[in-house]
């Protein structure tokens, strides 16, 4: 057994005792209120989901185990003083809610490499996609045929009872993160290069492999894939792609089916391809300017036309915070330490200034500050990674990490299946005296 699978079983044990202890003896303690609102408003602020990986506050952003990012930047393991943090260090704090040596890294980095080999007939299924497909489909498509190869379903159908189900799990959530870089590399290659293939590097990390077998090798992309691939991983249990893994998962479906269910809810435009419009909606900031430099107030005059259309201004707002999003400002930082000089980089920095007071003076939006996906597509950009619609692919390989660490605490702990119950529009209008 590998070091991290012998600490994730001694760490479970315990942890799986305690939760049975709060179903158990404290199952009926009430912990919060649901009202009409709640459930017509997608059930945000409902106290409704464990998630042990991470936290979301509204007014401080996301805390892996309690850290922040920059505190994370500054704890996680790097290769290099002036480097980002590994994001297979990050995946370590989030299975074992300790904070990982280099070796600890080194080790999971080693077994990633060990498990990635791809079976022959996943790339025929990507290659039969046509050119067109999006690729996030791609990506679901090639994620359902391995999951062919699953450990758990094997185990499952030789009859394993409950208490090993998170045994096998380990076994295909480890061999699926490790698999994914190869995959989306695959799928950029195809859709850009004419299916021109890298092979992985073996003396590079999970990260910069990705960077190198899309086609991009630098010191700098490399530091940046660190970041990204970090900074997207988890945003606690109730975000979309989260929680449909979650809830796929609760009917012991397979990690690679809940994992594929998840990401074509990331795929979607208020989740995760918000990172791919926001630079179509720049570009067509750019294009209907006649420039690559607008000015702010040309830049303003196109969010009220965005406005004035109906449509959101893409990467702006959250369902749940409530400041900018501390993801944002890690990368407005990279950019101003890297990218000094990148027009694109600038409209984004002037949106920044001028969106926050147009939403504010709608008076509806919730929060008026700019989310994650703000800023990624622009960094990408920046490397010569233009092509937009490749750039959710990046966000789940990244969202791998924290809703696969979930999923095996979900197989650990024994969690069990999500059912909650739905009522009539009449039910409600009676709780509500509008009908009796
Ligand atoms: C993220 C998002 C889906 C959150 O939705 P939410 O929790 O319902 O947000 P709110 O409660 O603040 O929404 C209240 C109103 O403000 C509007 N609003 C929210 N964000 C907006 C934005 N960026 N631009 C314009 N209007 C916005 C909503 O559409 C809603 O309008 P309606 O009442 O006319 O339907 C929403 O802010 C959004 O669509 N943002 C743009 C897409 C995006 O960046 N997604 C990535 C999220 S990480």
């Amino acid at each position: 057994m590998s070091s991290l699978k012998t600490k994730f079983a001694a760490k479970a044990v315990p942890v799986a005792a305690e939760v049975k202890t709060l179903f158990k003896e404290y199952g009926s303690t009430v912990i919060g209120q649901v009202t009409i609102e709640s459930v017509i408003d997608g059930m945000k602020g409902l106290p409704s989901l464990l998630t042990l990986t991470s936290k979301l506050d509204p007014q401080e952003g996301i805390r892996f185990r309690g850290y922040s990012i920059p505190e994370l930047q500054e704890k996680l393991p790097k290769l290099g003083p002036d480097d980002e943090p590994l994001p297979e260090g990050l995946f370590y704090l989030m299975l074992l809610d300790e904070l990982p040596t280099l070796a600890d890294v080194m080790e999971i980095g080693k077994e990633w490499k060990d498990r990635a080999a791809i079976p022959d007939y996943v790339y025929k299924v990507i290659d039969a996609m046509p050119m067109d497909s999006a690729p996030m489909a791609d990506l679901s498509a090639g994620i359902l045929a391995l999951a062919t190869e699953s450990k758990f379903l094997q185990a499952y159908n030789s009859g394993i009872g409950k208490k090993d189900y998170w045994d096998s799990t380990y076994e295909d959530v480890m061999t699926l993160i490790a698999q994914l870089p190869v995959i989306a590399a695959y799928i950029y290659r195809k859709h850009y290069f004419k299916g021109n293939v890298i092979p992985a590097d073996p003396k590079l990390d999970w990260s910069a492999n990705l960077a190198h077998m899309m086609g991009y090798d630098s010191p700098e992309i490399y530091k940046l894939f660190r970041m990204y691939l970090t900074i997207h991983a988890d945003h606690e249990g109730g975000n979309v792609s989260a929680h449909a893994v979650h809830l796929v998962a609760s009917a012991l479906s397979n990690p690679y089916y809940s994992y594929a269910a998840g990401m074509l809810g990331l795929a979607g435009p208020l989740h995760g391809y918000a990172n791919q419009e926001v630079v179509a909606w720049i570009l067509d900031i750019l294009k209907e300017m006649g420039t690559e430099n607008p000015t702010k107030q040309q830049i303003h005059d196109f969010c009220e036309k965005t406005i004035g259309a109906g449509r959101v201004i893409p990467g702006y707002g959250h369902a749940v915070l409530r400041k900018t999003d501390p993801r944002f400002e890690a990368q407005c930082e990279f950019a101003s330490k890297y990218c000094k000089g990148d027009n694109f980089i600038q409209v984004v920095n002037d949106l920044y200034e001028i969106v926050p007071p147009i939403l504010g003076s709608l008076g509806k939006v919730k929060n008026p500050w700019p989310n994650v996906d703000a800023y990624s597509g622009s960094l990408l950009r920046h490397y010569g990674i233009n092509e937009a619609p490749y750039y959710t692919v990046l966000f789940a390989v990244s969202r791998a990490l924290g809703v696969l660490a979930s999923l095996l605490w979900d197989r650990a702990l024994g969690l069990q299946i999500e059912r909650p119950s739905s009522f009539t529009l009449e039910w409600f209008q009676e709780k509500a005296g509008i009908k009796k």
